[in-house]
């Protein structure tokens, strides 16, 4: 079984999906603790609400990167709850060697394009700019570039003559939903 520490900065739809899968038996794993580098994210919000260890993380003095100190204290805080696995969940800031050495091929993420295409910043706009005909979503092991590293499972969404920013968005965060305990299973099930 996973003993997962989700990270993440913002609404924590991702992490809502992860716990509601594993509430429903189709994930084989347990929140260990939800992490946010931003004190009042919503997603620490869902976190108290579904009984999880809500930790808020001071990260300064960076503003892109957890690193120094609050570095040492994300692994601390992983090791007292248990946490086995990484699954960064909408975390705005760059993992630095110390943690994915310690957690060599145990930390993934989700974003939301069909990488390589579009990574970083804006994806969605980015493949509005590009006149991309489909976008989608990634799921991925993390190393030190930028949603660079192994591809786990991806997810297409086509992308419509009239849509937005938002629009697209909504449609990709819903495959995102499905994605992500698809490919946590996979993992728990050492089919990765
Ligand atoms: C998702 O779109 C994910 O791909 C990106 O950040 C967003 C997080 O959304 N990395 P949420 O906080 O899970 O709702």
């Amino acid at each position: 079984m996973l003993n997962i520490a989700v990270f993440g900065s913002g609404s924590g739809s991702n992490y809502q999906a992860i716990a509601e899968a594993i509430a429903a038996g189709t994930l084989n794993a347990r929140i260990a603790c939800v992490i946010a580098d931003v004190e009042d994210a919503f997603i620490l919000e869902r976190a108290r609400k579904n009984g999880h260890p809500a930790i808020y993380l001071d990260c300064a003095p960076f503003k892109t990167k957890l690193d120094g100190e609050a570095e040492q204290r994300a692994l601390q805080l992983i090791e007292e709850h248990g946490g086995d696995f990484i699954a960064l969940a909408g975390f705005m800031r760059i993992v630095k060697p110390g943690l994915l050495r310690a957690f060599a091929g145990r930390i993934v993420n989700i974003h939301p394009s069909l990488l390589p295409n579009f990574p970083g910043l804006d994806a969605s706009r980015q493949a509005l700019e590009a006149g991309a005909a489909e976008t989608g979503c990634t799921v991925h092991f993390v190393d030190e570039g930028i949603d660079t590293g192994p591809i786990l499972i991806q997810k297409k969404v086509p992308v419509l003559a009239d849509d937005t920013e938002e629009s697209l968005m909504n449609r990709i965060h819903a495959q995102e939903h499905i994605a992500y305990p698809e490919a946590l299973q996979k993992i728990a099930a050492g089919h990765s």
